[in-house]
């Protein structure tokens, strides 16, 4: 797969670890960069797995985990479906500071490719929208995904289609049918960022406890 890039500063397939990664989006939030941009891009991550999303997660009061939500994109699509009770988390502090206020119920500063400090079973569902990306969170995040969230509950995601083979995201998907982990309600090429020429898979999987 090409290593297709986004136009940014940074060519985003040459970030390698997590300080990179955090300075990179911290300087991205500058003068609320990163939100123009998704604007000019028509970036369409959050509107497109919401969609499915909310199609499947009925319940309204939710308790829904939002893994890298960066500047709260995803919030403001769940809020627009009636979701009201979502938690935000994320390595960039900047883009945290970024978050409207009172959108979301907590916001936390993380290392998603570190143990999540929540106990098993303490969420409705998942979401984890442009964060398994080039340099950024690794195939057992989703693991961890699956432990956090409840019997029946959805975890819903993007990957770049450019590292979801070389990073092994089809392996560990597969693995976690296999073992019946989850089951998968939809996986599909989404447009993503289709002004770009860069598109994404998208998941929505129903985790089987
Ligand atoms: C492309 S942005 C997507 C943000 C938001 N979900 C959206 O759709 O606009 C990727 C996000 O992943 C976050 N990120 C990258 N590596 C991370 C890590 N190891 N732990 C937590 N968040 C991470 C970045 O800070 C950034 O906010």
């Amino acid at each position: 797969m090409a290593q297709k890039d986004v136009g940014n500063k940074i060519p985003i397939y040459k970030l390698k670890d997590t300080d990179e990664v955090m300075k990179y989006y911290d300087e991205w939030g500058d003068g609320n960069k990163y939100d123009k941009d998704m604007v000019d891009w028509n970036y369409t991550g959050p509107i497109e797995t919401t969609k499915v999303f909310s199609e499947f997660q009925k319940n309204k009061d939710a308790k829904i985990y939002d893994a890298g939500c960066g500047t709260g994109l995803v919030g403001v699509e769940l809020k627009k479906y009636g979701f009201k009770n979502f938690h935000g988390a994320d390595l960039s502090k900047k883009l945290l500071e970024l978050v409207p206020n009172d959108l979301y119920e907590k916001l936390e500063q993380v290392d998603l490719n570190k143990p999540i400090n929540k106990k098993d079973d303490e969420y409705d569902s998942v979401m984890c929208v442009g964060t398994f990306t080039f340099g950024h969170v690794k195939p057992p995040a989703l693991e961890e995904f699956i432990r956090i969230t409840k019997n029946d509950g959805f975890i819903c995601f993007t990957i770049n289609e450019g590292i979801h083979e070389e990073y092994g995201f089809d392996k560990k998907i597969e693995q976690l049918k296999e073992q019946n982990k989850w089951k998968e309600i939809k996986f599909f090429k989404s447009d993503y960022i289709a002004s770009k020429d860069v598109n994404a898979w998208l998941g929505l999987y129903q985790v089987i406890k």
